[in-house]
């Protein structure tokens, strides 16, 4: 069997730019506190589903970013979180799972893992809590100190905002509390060839109680054994272009990973969406892209690594090759 060099991305959000520039090392500290733990265990060996999960808990647990502790609440007060999971290689079908608008646990991916191997691959609602009983998940309150004034400040305000902080830009709240991002996603080629997504979210903010986010389905996270996306941004944009799966159906088809990506923000771009995406190719690209002013996304590919916090606003796509 063919030995591959490990490749992995992982972003914690897309969105206008930061009113305050020193949140960039905040963000980047903490996208590398996952970025290199997660390269150790995909170079000594780990499989790509493997990484993708344990890249998410760990994004999970930062309570910077808009999943799992540090979610967005919902204007009922109340955080529900989704994530997804899909893994392919060319011995395997790709197999999606995910939960969606789940309260009360810790690391929503664990959850979609789970799943995988489940006959019903996809839970909702009191479903999914029901799950999380059943597999004992330890009750967790992911509501931080930060989300709970920007939710205050949001409540006062009817909810004018149509996201939380960075993910579209809502009103800068005070400098202490203005590290929110968003969704966090995975992407990783393991030394086999098998490619894993994995997407987890508390949603866009203050949105009505039932509605679903694109990440716990294929728009926000999708692979097959020609490649991986997570999408990021404002969820119905994604859902509109069905982006992840766009993506990698266009390299599934025979487009570089760099033509898939461009053809696909230039469709949002001039459908004024607002969202980003990474990706890996079965030849080993990694790619990420967005039409927002930033994209929160840091790669590795097996020697170095590097982001594109700094990326220059507006809709750009790059790729660095296998
Ligand atoms: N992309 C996350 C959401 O809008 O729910």
């Amino acid at each position: 069997m063919t030995t591959h060099t490990p490749k992995l991305i992982i972003h914690g959000g897309a969105g206008r730019a930061f009113a305050d520039p020193s949140r960039a090392e905040i963000v980047r500290a903490s996208l590398n506190r996952a970025l290199l733990p997660v390269m150790d265990e995909l170079l000594a060996g780990a499989s790509s589903l493997d990484a993708v999960v344990m890249g998410c808990r760990l994004l999970e647990d930062d309570p910077i970013f808009n999943a799992g502790t540090g979610s967005a609440i919902q204007s009922d007060g109340i955080v529900r979180m989704s994530a997804a999971l899909m893994q392919a290689s060319k011995q395997r079908s790709p197999t999606f799972s995910g939960v969606i608008n789940v309260e009360q646990v810790r690391h929503p991916i664990d959850m979609a893992a789970f799943l995988q191997s489940d006959r019903d691959r996809v839970l909702a609602g009191n479903g999914a809590s029901l799950l999380a009983r059943e597999l004992n998940l330890e009750l967790h309150d992911p509501i931080v100190e930060r989300r709970l004034i920007e939710w205050l400040r949001e409540r006062g305000l009817d909810f004018a905002a149509d996201a939380v902080d960075v993910v579209a830009g809502a009103p800068t709240p005070e400098p202490e509390h203005e590290h929110g991002t968003g969704t966090i996603g995975v992407v990783a080629l393991d030394s086999s060839g098998a490619i894993a997504a994995g997407t987890s979210t508390g949603g866009r903010g203050f949105e009505r109680v039932g509605r679903v986010s694109d990440s716990a389905t294929p728009a926000g996270n999708y692979a097959t054994e020609f490649a991986g996306v997570s999408s990021t941004g404002i969820g119905e944009d994604i859902l509109d272009a069905c982006l992840s799966a766009r993506v990698v159906v266009r390299v599934s088809d025979g487009f570089s990973l760099h033509d898939a990506l461009e053809k696909s923000m230039r469709e949002s771009q001039a459908r004024e969406h607002m969202l980003g995406a990474i990706a890996i190719s079965h030849d080993g690209c990694i790619g990420w892209a967005k039409t927002s002013d930033i994209l929160l996304a840091a790669y590795h590919d097996g020697t170095t690594y590097a982001d594109t916090i700094d990326l220059p606003h507006g809709t750009i796509t790059q790729v660095h090759e296998g």
